[in-house]
C-alpha cells in the first residue's frame, strides 16, 4: 500500500505556483468573502489566506456578519468584478440561509470565478471546452492521481456524493480523462457491490462510510471527507486503519485531499484573466 501524500505533493505545486508569480508582472489579488460565522469557513479561509501570503498572492477577506442582505452581496461582487485590482473572487459556502447561493455564484465573474462554480465554467466543464477555472477539490485530486501516475484513462472510478463541489464536478473531469464513472448517493442501490468495483474510489461524504473488506486490493482510494469523530480527532470517510492494508494507494485524512485542495485553489488564483 501507498500513501497518496496530499502533504508533500502540494507543496511541490505551491513551490511552483509561488516561482511562477514571482516572474509576473501584476500580482494576482483573490478576494475572499466570508458571510456568517461558521466556525469551520473560517478555518478554510484562513488556511486560503495563509496560503496565498505565503506564496505572493495578495489577499483580502472581506466579513459580513450572518444577517447580511443578498444585495449587500451582490453589489459587492460587481465591484469586485469591475476592480481591475482584483482577479480572483472566492465567495465561502455555505452562505447564511436566506441568500440564494446560485444567484451569487452566477453574479461572479467567470473569469475571476476561482472556484470554478459559475455556470459558464460548469458548462464549459461537461461540453470539453477548457473553463476558466476547474473546481479546487477535484482539480486537486486529479494532481495528487497523477504525481503517482494513476492510470485514469479505462480506470473504472466509483465518487461517492454528488455534490456541486466535489462529486459532479470530479465525474466530469474523469470522464475528460477518459475513466468510467460512476456516481453513488443516498438513494443508490447494491452500494457495497459497487464500492468493490472501483479501481479508484473517490468519497465525499462527510461521514464513515467506507470500511474494512469493501474495496479490492489493487484499489486506489481519495478520501475527501473531514469531520471529528467522538473523541474529537480529524477523520475521514474511510475506516483507514482497516482499509489501508487491504488497497494498493489511499490519502490520509489529514495530510491527503485537504491540503491538495489549497494547492489546486493557490494555483487558480495564480491565473489571470483580462
Ligand atoms: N466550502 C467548502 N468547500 C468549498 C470550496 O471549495 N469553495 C467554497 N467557496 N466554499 C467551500
Amino acid at each position: 500500500m501507498v500513501i497518496l501524500d496530499g502533504k508533500k505533493v502540494s507543496e511541490k505545486i505551491l513551490n511552483t505556483v509561488k516561482e511562477k508569480i514571482s516572474g509576473m508582472e501584476v500580482i494576482p489579488h483573490l478576494v475572499v468573502i466570508l458571510a456568517g460565522d461558521n466556525p469551520a469557513s473560517e478555518i478554510y479561509v484562513n488556511n486560503k489566506k495563509k496560503a496565498a501570503q505565503k506564496i505572493g498572492i495578495k489577499s483580502t477577506v472581506i466579513k459580513y456578519p450572518s444577517d447580511i442582505s443578498e444585495e449587500t452581496l451582490l453589489g459587492k461582487i460587481r465591484e469586485l468584478n469591475d476592480n481591475n485590482d482584483v482577479t480572483g473572487i472566492l465567495v465561502q459556502l455555505p452562505l447564511p440561509e436566506h441568500i440564494n447561493k446560485n444567484k451569487i455564484i452566477n453574479a461572479i465573474s467567470p473569469r475571476k470565478d476561482v472556484d470554478g462554480f459559475h455556470p459558464e465554467n460548469v458548462g464549459k466543464l461537461v461540453i470539453g471546452e477548457e473553463p476558466y477555472f476547474y473546481p479546487a477539490t477535484p482539480q486537486g485530486i486529479i494532481m495528487l492521481l497523477d504525481e503517482y501516475n494513476i492510470q485514469l484513462e479505462g480506470a473504472d472510478a466509483v465518487i461517492i456524493g454528488r455534490s456541486n463541489i466535489v462529486g459532479k464536478p470530479m465525474a466530469q473531469m474523469l470522464l475528460k480523462r477518459n475513466a468510467t464513472v460512476t456516481v453513488l448517493h443516498s438513494y443508490s442501490k447494491n452500494i457495497q457491490e459497487k464500492i468493490k468495483t472501483a479501481d479508484i474510489l473517490i468519497s465525499a461524504v462527510g461521514k464513515k462510510i467506507v470500511r474494512c473488506k469493501m474495496v479490492n486490493k489493487n484499489s486506489v482510494i481519495v478520501d475527501v471527507g473531514i469531520f471529528r469523530n467522538s473523541d474529537g480527532k480529524l477523520t475521514g470517510d474511510v475506516d483507514f486503519d482497516f482499509v489501508s492494508p487491504s488497497c494498493g494507494f489511499i490519502s490520509p485524512v489529514p495530510g491527503g485531499v485537504g491540503p491538495m485542495t489549497i494547492a489546486s485553489l493557490m494555483y487558480n488564483a495564480s491565473k489571470i484573466y483580462k
